[in-house]
């Protein structure tokens, strides 16, 4: 590999960041990471871009419903994306059902081609893990992110010369109504995130690197998955790392009855959707899952979970989620002592434990609080507490100043994109 794709290309003083709130409770989380990411004087300046249902209905607005300009992405977002040192992304909405919507991280996956989702598992020392004798868990998956059945090939009423492609195909012409999703893989695809694994391992001192797959019974993709990596796993024996492939619904049992068995798990798109969403709940469950979606050019970083619609505006979710994200695109920056310092904040908050600095789910489901409703810090109390455990020495004027410039950034009756 010819450079660590995991950092920024090029080294600078000072960062140009572009910022996504996202939709709902995105806006939330964002500005509660703002308040925490402000007040650590950080080289970065931030420049807001949006993206995500706002942006559909915008565009709807604008052009009407079923002008092929309607997206969820507007072309000012793409140039600034393509602009920055990186990207921070909040939670966005995704409906069903609505005709021409495409998933604005979708595309952006395929457009900047980031064909990396690393998707850190860790279990935070004062948080506990939900499982039995508590196991400490900190296994990094990298999910295929571009393949898959997410390559958007897909047919809905089957053509009829699809029936002939294949023998196995004969059976349904009986069916009736038949929908066809292609599952694409490319040698290419698999080669370099089986590469971008071992690197990481590599480069981290990890032992064990683990492809989970389904060779057995799917043969072609993920025959090609599995041959590739066996092949590539030889090259680095030689470093002391072990790869074990395996077949993914033995992984999805294994993980939750030996989960720190794993170090690094290398997989395909929709495995490792659903296997980061497992591994996440055997840590802090999705107020702490953290992803970054990486690719040659550029990342956009963005929390793996949703956008908790009727949280929306809120302030009720969990800023950690957003704050782990950001402690990932620090570090691909290159700004890993900044980064090691908002995760060391969040731990102290969770060990002191004192009265509204958690959010809901924290007390609900980690501290047995019975009145967790009530006694559950908003988003911007649980950020102010871990931006004031990073700088103590921070005052109430400061702080309050920062508050109002985090606002402000992420004022979601003002969005970006489309304008004429
Ligand atoms: C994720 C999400 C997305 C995915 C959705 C929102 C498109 O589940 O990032 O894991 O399926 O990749
Ligand atoms: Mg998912």
């Amino acid at each position: 590999m010819s450079r660590n794709v995991l950092k920024v290309k090029e080294r600078k003083d000072r960062y140009k960041v572009c910022y996504m709130p996202g939709d709902d409770s995105g806006f939330d989380m964002m500005e509660g990471a703002l308040v925490v990411l402000l007040s650590m004087d950080l080289p970065i300046d931030w420049v807001r871009a949006d993206l995500g249902w706002c942006m559909w209905e915008k565009s709807v607005n604008k052009f009407g419903q079923g002008d092929p300009r309607c997206n969820t992405v507007p072309p000012e977002t793409i140039d600034k994306i393509r602009s920055s040192d990186a990207t921070l992304m909040a939670a966005i909405t995704s409906k069903s059902g609505v005709k021409g919507f495409k998933s604005a991280i979708l595309q952006m996956r395929q457009l900047f081609d980031l064909y990396i989702n690393l998707r850190p598992a860790k279990t935070l020392p004062d948080l506990g893990s939900p499982l039995k004798g508590d196991p400490k868990i900190d296994l990094v998956l990298f999910r295929e992110n571009t393949e898959d059945l997410y390559s958007a090939v897909e047919f809905h009423p089957l053509p009829e010369e699809m029936f002939n492609l294949h023998k196995g195909m004969e059976r349904f012409r009986k069916m009736g109504d038949v929908a066809v999703s292609w599952r694409v893989f490319s040698s290419v695809g698999c080669e370099r995130i089986i590469r971008a694994a071992f690197e990481y391992a590599k480069s981290t001192g990890r032992t064990k690197v683990h492809c989970c797959n389904k060779a057995n019974v799917i043969r072609e993709t993920d025959g090609m998955m599995k041959r590739i990596f066996l092949e590539v796993a030889k090259e680095y024996e030689q470093y002391g790392i072990t790869g074990i492939e395996e077949n993914a619904d033995a992984t999805a049992m294994w993980l939750i009855k030996n989960p720190q068995d794993y170090q690094v798990i290398v997989t395909s798109n929709v495995f490792g959707d659903i296997l980061s969403d497992e591994a996440s709940q055997l840590t802090g469950g999705l107020g702490f899952a953290p992803s970054g979606n990486i690719g040659e050019n550029t990342a956009i970083f963005e929390p793996c979970s949703g956008s908790v619609p009727k949280y929306a505006h809120q302030y009720r979710v969990n800023p950690s989620a957003m704050l782990l994200t950001s402690k990932m695109m620090l570090e691909y920056l290159g700004l890993d002592q900044a980064g090691q310092k908002i995760e060391w904040a969040i731990n102290e908050v969770l060990k002191e434990n004192r009265p509204k600095t958690l959010t809901y789910d924290i007390l609900r489901d980690f501290r047995n609080d019975p009145d967790w409703e009530r006694n559950a810090a908003s988003t911007i109390e649980m950020a102010t507490a871990i931006a004031q455990k990073i700088n103590p020495s921070l005052t109430d004027s400061t702080l309050e100043d920062i508050k109002a410039k985090a606002r402000e950034m992420c004022d979601w009756t003002k969005t970006f994109g489309f304008e004429d």
